[in-house]
């Protein structure tokens, strides 16, 4: 039997509020026949040289390899808002992919950012544009939320056509609600529908 093609959700997620839009993300991917979500994290980053986290998460999903990412169909990356922009440990993780950007292993891929933030106007779309950066650095084809997602209008919380978005509140502890969810599972259906036609457009 034939692998299925996937689309890597890569997210950070120190409180549970980034996960929780990551699963909403792979869920919309496996809405789509014909592809699967793979879910993986990154660690944690210290300004201290001694470890600081065991090899395995002790919760969600385990830790990217360059391999995760190198054989992916689509990408999908998220992090929570720090200062506006992404988190470090996502930004880390990218660092280290020179080797896939000197092979041009994602170029033509398609690709897409969610974040969360505690606050409402607490720099979600200054954090998407932050991880566009590297995406297209790599040739990779982003894909943002069209505003035919009526959730897009609907929402007085997150999402944004820059990709999902979600307001967890000071203490990180607010559920998605049903418009980000939404939007989350779009952004999901979105890139894996993109990544089954620029997959087979390659092919052809
Ligand atoms: C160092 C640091 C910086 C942060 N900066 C922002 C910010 O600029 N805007 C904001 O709304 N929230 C900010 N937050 C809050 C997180 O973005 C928010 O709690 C997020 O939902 C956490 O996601 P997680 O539950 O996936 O860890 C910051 C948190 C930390 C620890």
């Amino acid at each position: 039997m034939t692998e299925l093609p996937y689309v890597l959700v890569l997210y950070y997620s120190r409180h549970g509020a980034t996960r929780a839009m990551a699963e909403q993300v792979a869920a919309g991917i496996e809405s789509r026949r014909g592809i699967q979500a793979r879910l993986r994290t990154v660690p944690s980053v210290s300004a201290t040289c001694d470890a600081v986290a065991p090899d395995i998460p002790d919760h969600g999903a385990i830790y990217a390899t360059l391999d995760d990412l190198r054989d992916c169909a689509g990408l999908i990356i998220g992090s929570p808002t720090r200062f506006g922009n992404m988190a470090a440990p996502m930004k880390y993780f990218l660092d280290g992919t020179s080797e896939l950007w000197l092979s041009g292993a994602l170029i033509d891929k398609p690709a897409s950012a969610f974040t969360s933030t505690s606050s409402l106007h607490g720099g979600q779309e200054t954090t998407l544009m932050s991880m566009l950066l590297p995406l297209l650095h790599h040739g990779m084809v982003y894909a943002g939320i069209p505003y035919s997602e009526m959730a897009l209008l609907h929402t007085t919380r997150g999402g944004t056509p820059y990709g999902a978005s979600h307001v967890a509140g000071t203490a990180s502890d607010q559920p998605l609600d049903e418009n980000e969810r939404q939007l989350c599972h779009a952004q999901g259906n979105r890139v894996a529908h993109l990544a089954l036609a620029l997959s087979a457009s390659k092919e052809s």
